[in-house]
């Protein structure tokens, strides 16, 4: 079983991995729903406890697959899911431009969030959302607003703990003087360490966990990404645009030769060494396989020793990847 890590000073025990359940909805390759649920319950069994879901994921897809997964496990499970893409035809949001050539639809209204959180609970077949994030911060809706709505879910007895994901540290702030935040979510790792500069230090401050999304660089930091097949979401990525891709192989070759020395995968010591940045980081790594649940599950127990970790900053310093990153 992994060991568990609390989520903020004052919040829930989890598994110190937590499971990004997106990759059950064919963004990286297929996934077929009978293999993605025995996964999701081979990752609970295995102390994955915080699975990460969100309501925009395979559009609500995501939501009923993990109700389904965790029906009989409802005591191990703690359920993360999000809200505020706006992935319903019918509903109207606000155009953020993701960097990456496409906008996302946001809507952080009250409004919305009233409905989006009994929708969820529906899809999830739950009473109660273990912690519920907004997904992004709607650019047109006070940050104050939007989580002000979402406390109402937490009096009202459908939510025990509030998240947020992809904000900024002053965000972070105006919104836990609102209602206490638990934990936020912001791509980290070793090739996008934006969250050590001002992130994680209000976090810290603040006593909210930090959990990484895309942990293991969306698969290119497990060393197994040659290339991409067609229809993979990842062709967005401008990090693994051909000469990206290739830039970004060369910088991690030496981090590979790393991780054969240490007897570790590079999926094991990237996970390892995001671990090694505080007790208060709870990466989610994603895995459509049983296998790679166990091998990612072995970073919990690995030990890095500071040469170790100082080898690994000199690698991959803060801003040395080839691409841009989504906002
Ligand atoms: N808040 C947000 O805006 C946001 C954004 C993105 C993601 N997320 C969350 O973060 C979670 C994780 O992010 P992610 O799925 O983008 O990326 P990730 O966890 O960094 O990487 C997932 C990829 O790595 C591969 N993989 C995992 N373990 C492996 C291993 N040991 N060896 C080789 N390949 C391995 C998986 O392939 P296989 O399936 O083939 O193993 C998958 O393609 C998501 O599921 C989602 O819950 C949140």
């Amino acid at each position: 079983m992994l060991r568990e890590r609390q989520l903020g000073t004052d919040g829930p025990l989890v598994g110190a991995l937590g499971y990004g359940a997106m990759v059950l909805e064919g963004y990286y390759g297929a996934s077929e729903d009978p293999q993605a649920v025995a996964t999701l319950q081979a990752a609970l069994e295995m102390g994955y406890t915080m699975i990460d879901s969100a309501d925009a994921y395979g559009n609500g897809h995501n939501e009923i697959l993990v109700g389904h997964a965790i029906r009989d496990r409802r005591g191990t499970a703690f359920v993360a899911t999000k809200f505020g893409i706006v992935f319903e035809s019918e509903q109207r949001g606000t155009a953020l431009p993701t960097g990456w050539g496409f906008s996302l639809n946001i809507n952080g209204r009250p409004s919305y969030a009233r409905q989006a959180v009994d929708n969820s609970l529906k899809r999830l077949g739950l009473d109660t959302i273990d912690l519920w994030y907004l997904h992004y911060p709607d650019p047109d809706v006070a940050i104050e607003e939007s989580v002000g709505a979402m406390a109402e879910a937490v009096t009202a007895g459908k939510v025990r703990h509030l998240g947020l994901s992809n904000v900024t540290a002053d965000q972070i702030r105006r919104a836990h003087a609102v209602h206490p935040i638990c934990a936020v979510q912001f791509e980290y790792s070793l090739w996008r360490r934006a969250a050590e500069s001002d992130l994680l230090p209000t976090l810290r401050e603040l006593g909210i966990a930090l959990v990484p999304w895309s942990p293991l660089g969306s698969g290119f930091l497990t060393g197994t990404v040659a290339s991409l097949p067609e229809g993979d979401f990842r062709h967005n990525n401008p990090r693994f645009s051909d000469q990206n891709l290739q830039n970004n192989q060369d910088r991690f070759a030496p981090v590979k030769r790393l991780a054969a020395t240490l007897e570790l995968t590079p999926a094991q010591l990237a996970l390892a060494w995001l671990l090694h940045q505080g007790g208060d980081i709870v990466p989610i790594p994603g895995t459509r396989s049983i296998d790679r649940l166990t091998e990612n599950a072995v970073a919990v127990d690995v030990a890095l020793d500071g040469e170790t970790m100082a080898e690994l900053d000199r690698l991959m310093p803060p801003g040395s990847t080839a691409g841009a990153t989504l906002v």
